[in-house]
């Protein structure tokens, strides 16, 4: 199957950004490993960073003329200020997994509500890098569900 992964604005600072919050890996370190993880699982991987909501908006809208089965989707900030991706994610009507390096729900206030959440098929949080992972085997979970 074909799997997007989008990772949302100030995640190209990974490694060096709060590292007590994100960790140490950079977002390349990351990266690495989502696509052997999902080449072992033989599924194709496209994987975009931006630190702009438009263009994750287009990337959401391209994944339905491409045929994408299934979003893991890091949104950042985003998460907690974007009608416009909840309704791209919504428009598309494609299955995706919210994923979080940090746990939002022991943080500030305004890091607990999120856009996403409620039309997300699950909300993975708190395990930094590792975070990724679970999201992935979920997804992997979900498509072959469909199959
Ligand atoms: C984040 C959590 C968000 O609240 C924050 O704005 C981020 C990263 C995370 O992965 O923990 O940029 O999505």
């Amino acid at each position: 199957a074909s799997i997007l992964v989008l990772h949302g604005p100030n995640l190209n600072l990974l490694g060096t950004r709060e590292p007590e919050t994100y960790g140490r890996d950079t977002l390349d370190d990351i990266n690495k490993r989502i696509q052997s993880q999902c080449q072992d699982a033989g599924h194709a991987v496209t994987i975009l960073q931006s630190n702009a909501e438009h263009e994750l908006i287009d990337a959401i809208h391209k994944a339905r003329i491409q045929l994408v089965d299934f979003i893991v989707i890091n949104p950042a900030a985003f998460t907690h200020t974007s009608v416009a991706l909840r309704d791209a994610l919504a428009g598309v009507a494609i299955p995706f997994v919210e994923c979080h390096l940090s746990n939002v729900h022991a943080r500030e206030p305004f890091r607990q509500h999120s856009y996403l959440s409620d039309i997300a098929k699950g909300v993975i949080c708190g395990f930094g890098a590792t975070s990724y992972t679970l999201a992935l085997i979920a997804a992997f979970d979900a498509l072959g569900a469909n199959t």
